[in-house]
């Protein structure tokens, strides 16, 4: 397919402003997939994203389109919508020349649209502005039209109408793709330069690597070299994503497509890698920034004698989301396990979900932490002078104060945009979580933005739930990764009867350590059954008590209900409640179901 044919393109969008049904829409007009197949948004193929509506994964589709009397091949790279998965949104965009920039007509430029724009545009690539949903009653054009001159300096007249709904406009859309999006500068004649962008893990194929040829051919049989672990492979497939891996037997400079290696370890697949022909290596085009985990939580197995298994879908599951770090982790109570980092608390929620469903893992996951770091003092006697810094991705090592010199922890830069009418709350609820508004400046004449540095820790949790409540729902926010400050922290451990809740220890700031210990020791006790005894249920801070709440003793007999003598149904209910204790965790003699202790924290 000769370069000049072809364009390689992403669209990106703030979450739900209709990226998916965008790209079922140029699926259906360009013949890919046929509009009366009801399994609506082909692209989100994993199961969560379909029951979440969210696209976690890219995907990547090849489409033909006849256009003045020509064929044109468009690869579209599907990205993620979420702020958490920002990462995957640029390295989408290392395989473009171009993206569509997705703005829903109601609702305007949100924060994500805003820092979405910003990776396109520091890319260099070519921005092909839509506006969506122009059906919809709400829809004002003229005023989100006004936000794209504002913030991104579009003019009126560069921006697409459509209503991916109905299909409106959606014609103009592919046409504008192949006018305003360059072809992909490539020489076919050079030897063969692959990126690999993203991979998956497929069972009986092994690493499945999506490639963006950027010169040279690559044919079935090939001998190829990865630049950066240096193996070689011999190319057992290549070809199209059409939607579905469709083998062309080669792939073209300009193209973009799968590739399979006989690669059986994921841990030999780099996204970002180069690929090379064996007998003519090439320089290796910049590699990716890795993906920076936020958020970290432990997981551990329900029983240690599952704890192989779980090693296992672990590996199985992290091979298709190398984005999620993993190390080994060990805790008293809750034996060996492992600590996982993640891009964010979503992230988090989504890979545990597949972990259950595709794996049917039971486990026992901890508080979600952020990373924290500490300088420890020098110790003389020890003829140690210098210090030390170390990391903190388990709360429960957090070291003694009294050997602690200095302690940061991780910020991020945020962005806020919300009605002029919500003002008055954005200030003290960014106060609250000791957040420092930067900047603010109107986007238009009813919406402002706000710039915003916060403790990453103080965001994690609930704050994106406030910030839409405060506002009726209308505020967006996105944040970036803003390096590390000193602060003053604390450990709050959690004791049920004298016996710490590991899962629960948290780092705080110590300006917020009661509040918090209290509001956790009070769900606690909503949440924790009663027992046959006495409860006491204790936060502390450094051998002192910040709160104390007791749970009162009850007998639970379940079958009381029961009318005399019905064996049966006796027995059916002692049959559930045996079955529910599976999926209890023992805390000394107290029963506690495993997942209490992360649903007090949401
Ligand atoms: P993520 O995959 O989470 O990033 O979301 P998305 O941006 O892909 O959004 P999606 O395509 O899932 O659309 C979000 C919602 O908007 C869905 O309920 C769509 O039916 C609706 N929607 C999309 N396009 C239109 C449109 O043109 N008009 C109207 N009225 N609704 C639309």
């Amino acid at each position: 397919f000769p370069a000049d044919l072809i364009r390689n393109f992403s669209i990106i969008a703030h979450v739900d402003h209709g990226k998916s049904t965008l790209a079922d829409r140029l699926l259906e007009i360009t013949g890919t997939i046929s509009s009366n197949i009801k399994n609506e948004q082909v692209l989100d193929k994993l199961q969560v994203e379909r029951e979440r509506g969210i696209t976690v994964k890219a995907q990547t589709a090849s489409l033909f389109y006849e256009y003045k009397g020509q064929t044109y091949l468009l690869n579209l790279v599907d990205t993620p919508g979420h702020v958490d998965f920002n990462y995957e949104v640029s390295r989408s965009l290392r395989a473009c020349e171009g993206v569509i920039l997705l703005v829903d007509a109601n609702q305007g430029v949100q924060a994500q649209t805003v820092a979405n724009f910003f990776l396109a545009f520091e890319a260099d690539l070519t921005i092909l502005p839509v506006l969506n949903k122009i059906d919809l009653p709400g829809a004002d054009v003229e005023t989100v039209q006004k936000q794209m001159k504002n913030v991104f300096d579009i003019e009126p007249h560069e921006i697409l109408q459509v209503s991916t709904k109905h299909g409106t406009g959606v014609e103009e859309v592919l046409k504008a793709v192949i006018d305003r999006i360059p072809p992909p500068t490539t020489d076919i004649k050079k030897p063969f330069k692959g990126l690999v962008f993203d991979s998956t893990y497929e069972k009986f194929k092994g690493a499945v690597t999506n490639v963006s040829v950027k010169d040279g051919v690559v044919k079935k049989g090939d001998k190829i070299v990865s630049a950066h672990t240096k193996k070689s492979y011999e190319v057992q497939d290549v070809g199209i994503l059409y939607p579905e891996q469709t083998s062309t037997g080669c792939l073209y400079g300009g193209q973009v497509g799968y590739m399979m290696a006989n690669i059986k370890s994921m841990t030999d697949v780099w996204i970002g890698d180069t690929l090379y022909h064996e007998k003519s290596p090439v320089e290796a085009l910049p590699g990716f920034k890795p993906a920076k985990p936020m958020v970290f939580a432990g997981i551990y197995p329900m029983d240690q004698s599952e704890y192989q298994s779980l090693k296992m879908a672990l590996e199985k599951l992290t091979m298709n989301d190398p984005s999620v770090s993993v190390s080994n982790d060990n805790s008293e109570a809750l034996g060996v396990g492992f600590r996982l980092g993640f891009l964010g608390l979503l992230h988090m929620d989504v890979f545990n979900q597949r972990l259950e469903q595709e794996y049917d893992a039971s486990v026992i996951p901890t508080a979600p932490n952020v990373s924290y770091k500490v300088k420890l003092k020098g110790d003389k006697n020890i003829k140690f002078y210098g210090a030390e810094e170390i990391i903190i991705l388990n709360p429960c090592k957090l070291p003694d104060p009294s050997i602690i010199e200095a302690q940061y922890e991780p910020m991020v830069y945020s962005t806020i945009i919300v009605p002029v009418d919500y003002i008055g709350d954005i200030n003290p609820l960014c106060m609250e979580r000791r957040g420092e508004i930067l900047d603010q400046s109107y986007i238009d004449d009813t919406r402002i933005m706000f710039k915003v540095i916060f403790p990453l820790n103080e965001i994690l949790i609930d704050f994106y739930d406030e910030l839409k409540s405060v506002s009726s729902g209308y505020a967006s926010f996105d944040y970036e990764d803003h390096g590390y400050q000193e602060s003053d922290l604390v450990k709050i451990i959690y004791l049920l009867n004298g016996k710490e809740l590991d899962e629960l220890t948290m780092i705080s700031h110590i300006t917020k350590a009661r509040q918090k210990g209290r509001e956790i020791v009070e769900k606690l006790c909503k949440s924790i059954p009663r027992q046959l005894f006495k409860v006491s249920v204790q936060a502390c801070v450094g051998g002192k008590v910040l709160a104390r709440e007791d749970i009162q003793p009850y007998r639970k007999d379940v079958t009381a209900k029961c009318y005399g003598g019905d064996i049966s149904r006796k027995n059916k209910l002692l049959k559930r409640q045996a079955e529910g204790k599976k999926k209890m965790r023992m805390i000394g003699k107290i029963s506690v179901p495993k997942d209490v202790f992360i649903k007090v924290l949401i």
